[in-house]
């Protein structure tokens, strides 16, 4: 069978984004399938990680697995050794290669070279598997897709990326407000258009945060500076201080609107110091279904 590589949300169709969600809601307590019994998957990271790293280490380990991690220091994608060589190395060792790179170019190379799947667990494009669980969170707390609507606030990044293509999928109203030379690229639009003729979700783009606020389900943050944009800080705070999510913000949105966020936070700039605590925030059980997806998501892939 061909192998099958998960770069980005679009490697899926709108149906079987549907089908791992509600497989992942199903499935939380089950007994799983030790679908990676003898098997065992690389962790290669050139990032830091917090919940990436835990939930795909214990994901393997739940399917009967063996996760091999490699830190920022050790990897040298591209420095300290070719990606082709890395990915041709590595196919002959894992099963599967799960990575975190700064250039999703390095991604895209690691799949054409290895014999193994690949899956994106973050690049300065995407950040799919975070998309995808926010799903699951989504449709527990608000028991639907159809019809809802997602306010991002901030950074058109990786995670809005992922997050627009996947709310285009389902048929999540998706509006984003962020400063004009921070918004969404129209490769990425052009997709999520596609999908959103499909589904009948609304993509909009627009500057003023309250507007995208109003009558919100959800309002989404995420970090005004990614890892690796470090340099940019200063202007990027700048930028996007109009864009923190605070009380008066969440005030537009709908009575019972939540608050997303996929972490690390930067408390003070995206988010007011304290709302998270405050406000109805589902940040952690957002971090918990990373693990459920993921696993969901391996015990497809190796079935
Ligand atoms: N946009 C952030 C997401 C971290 C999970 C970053 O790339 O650093």
């Amino acid at each position: 069978m061909a192998k099958r590589d998960i770069l980005s949300v679009a490697d899926f169709t709108p149906d079987e984004v549907e089908k791992l969600v509600q497989q992942t809601v199903k499935t939380k307590k089950d007994k799983w399938p030790q679908v990676l019994a003898g098997k065992n998957i690389a962790l290669l990271f050139e990032k830091p990680s917090l919940r990436t790293k835990m939930s795909f280490d214990l994901a393997v380990r739940q399917l009967g697995g063996y996760a091999i991690y490699m830190s920022p220091d050790e990897v040298g994608l591209g420095t300290r050794e070719a990606v082709p060589d890395v990915a041709h190395v590595l196919s002959r060792y894992v099963q599967g290669i799960v990575a975190r790179t700064f250039a999703h170019k390095s991604l895209e190379t690691l799949a054409a070279y290895s014999t193994v799947p690949v899956i994106n667990a973050l690049s300065d494009h995407e950040h799919p598997c975070q998309a995808l669980a926010d799903l699951v969170t989504i449709f527990e707390k608000k028991g639907k897709f159809k019809g809802l609507t997602l306010a991002y606030m901030g950074d058109g990044n990786n995670v809005a990326n992922s997050l627009l293509l996947a709310c285009s999928m389902v048929g999540i109203n998706f509006l984003i407000a962020s400063p004009e030379d921070y918004s969404l690229k129209d490769n990425v639009l052009k997709v999520a258009n596609k999908y959103a003729e499909q589904s009948g979700s609304q993509i909009m783009l627009l500057e003023e945060p309250a507007m995208a606020a109003k009558d919100a389900d959800i309002i989404y943050t995420d970090v005004w500076t990614s890892m690796g944009q470090e340099a940019e800080h200063e202007q990027r705070c700048i930028a996007f201080a109009k864009y923190q999510v605070d009380d008066k913000l969440i005030s537009y949105a709908k009575k019972d609107a939540i608050l997303m966020h996929p972490l690390p936070a930067h408390h003070g700039e995206e988010v007011e110091v304290g709302i998270i605590d405050r406000f109805r925030s589902v940040i952690f059980d957002q971090a918990e279904n990373r693990l459920h997806f993921q696993r969901t998501l391996l015990a497809e892939l190796y079935k």
